[in-house]
């Protein structure tokens, strides 16, 4: 019988790529949302993508203690992959409570949960922003992390520590937290992607949303930054590769103990500047941008070093940044309104 795992924010937008990867693995999936963002677009395109009509899939708020209680009452988990949390970085500093009783709650009660019934493997979706402005580079799971610079950085790290000692605490709970470097792109089917609405945040979704003519011009946030063109260096990694990822950690959950830590990344960096090129020749399409003043917070630099999820894992990342290109740009072109559709 194939394991069965809950996804929770599994209409989002990674959340919706790891959902087609755990189906296509041959696991059974239960996806939780509260769809405070997204929409059922992506949760209809994984149907559509995996060929499975009946992916049962529960609205609920994970802060709702006793609607996770149920849904555990009523499938019979055996690894949670946890989402379901807010990440808009601005947002957090404007809004901490928000995000503190949002992230942290939620989490909580997924492991409150998972105790109560004995115990589970518990994958918690965590972020490179743990690292700060690391002192060396790349990045590796032993690399410190230092004190956060947003309440939703300081949310994955709390997590990232309650994981730890609950693992240690409670029989049978089992954790993995996965450190993302930057994913973008989207299935290459464009039937699920990114659907940030508003003004994206990120760099690669107001490329997509320039290039279509939504958007004016890029800003490209400062160019004086210490850096090989002076522009941020990031470490873009494909949503599918990081998916797969997610599916070779639950295999891995499944025979070990304890809890660990793997970077999700693919050990390369690529400044702003080197993802407007790449995207202009992946697409052929011009992206118009200006040097605007740095944004507060932002790093110069930060890429991973990849080595032990492979070695432990057997996985690394497999696309290239055109293929990331590419990708997020057919999803844009094909979903030009996002939400506003
Ligand atoms: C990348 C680079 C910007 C927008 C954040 C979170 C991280 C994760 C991913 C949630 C930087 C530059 C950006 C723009 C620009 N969030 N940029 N113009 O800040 O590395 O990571 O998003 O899961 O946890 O910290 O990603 O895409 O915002 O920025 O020049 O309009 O692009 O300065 O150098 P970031 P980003």
């Amino acid at each position: 019988m194939a394991k069965r795992v809950l996804v929770s924010g599994g209409a989002g937008y990674i959340g919706s790529h790891v959902t087609v990867e755990l189906i296509n693995a041959g696991y059974e999936v239960v996806v939780a949302d509260n769809m405070s963002n997204c929409d059922m677009t992506c949760f209809e395109g994984v149907k559509k993508i995996t060929g499975r009509d009946d992916i049962p899939f529960f609205e609920i708020d994970c802060c709702d203690y006793e609607a996770v209680e149920k849904l555990f009452a009523e499938n019979s988990i055996d690894a949670v992959i946890h989402f379901a949390a807010y990440k808009a970085v601005g947002e957090s500093v404007a809004q901490p409570i928000k995000y503190y009783r949002n992230n942290l709650v939620s989490f909580l009660n997924i492991l409150e949960v998972a105790k109560a019934k004995g115990g589970c493997n518990v994958l918690f979706s965590s972020s490179a922003t743990v690292y700060g402005e690391a002192e060396n580079l790349p990045v590796t799971e032993q690399t410190p992390r230092l004190p956060a610079t947003s309440p939703y950085g300081n949310t994955k790290q709390m997590c990232e520590d309650i994981l730890r000692d609950s693992v240690a605490a409670y029989d049978g709970v089992k954790g993995i937290a996965l450190r993302y470097f930057n994913p973008i792109g989207a299935h290459p089917s464009a039937l699920i992607g990114e659907l940030p609405r508003g003004v994206p945040n990120n760099l690669v979704p107001f490329i997509t949303q320039t290039a279509i003519g939504k958007r004016k011009q890029l800003s490209v946030f400062g160019n004086d930054y210490d850096t090989h063109d002076g522009t941020g260096v990031r470490d873009y990694i494909h949503v599918v590769d990081l998916a797969k990822g997610h599916v070779a950690a639950v295999k891995y959950a499944t025979a070990t103990l304890g809890c660990d830590v793997f970077n999700l990344g693919t050990g390369t960096g690529y400044s702003v500047l080197d993802m407007v090129k790449a995207f202009e020749t992946a697409n052929n399409i011009p992206v118009p941008y200006e040097i605007a003043p740095r944004r507060p917070g932002d790093i110069d630099e930060c890429y991973a070093d990849p080595t032990r999820a492979y070695e432990i894992l057997g996985w690394k990342a497999e696309y290239g940044i055109e293929d990331m290109c590419r990708d997020a740009n057919n999803w844009q072109s094909k979903n030009p309104n996002g939400f506003e559709a």
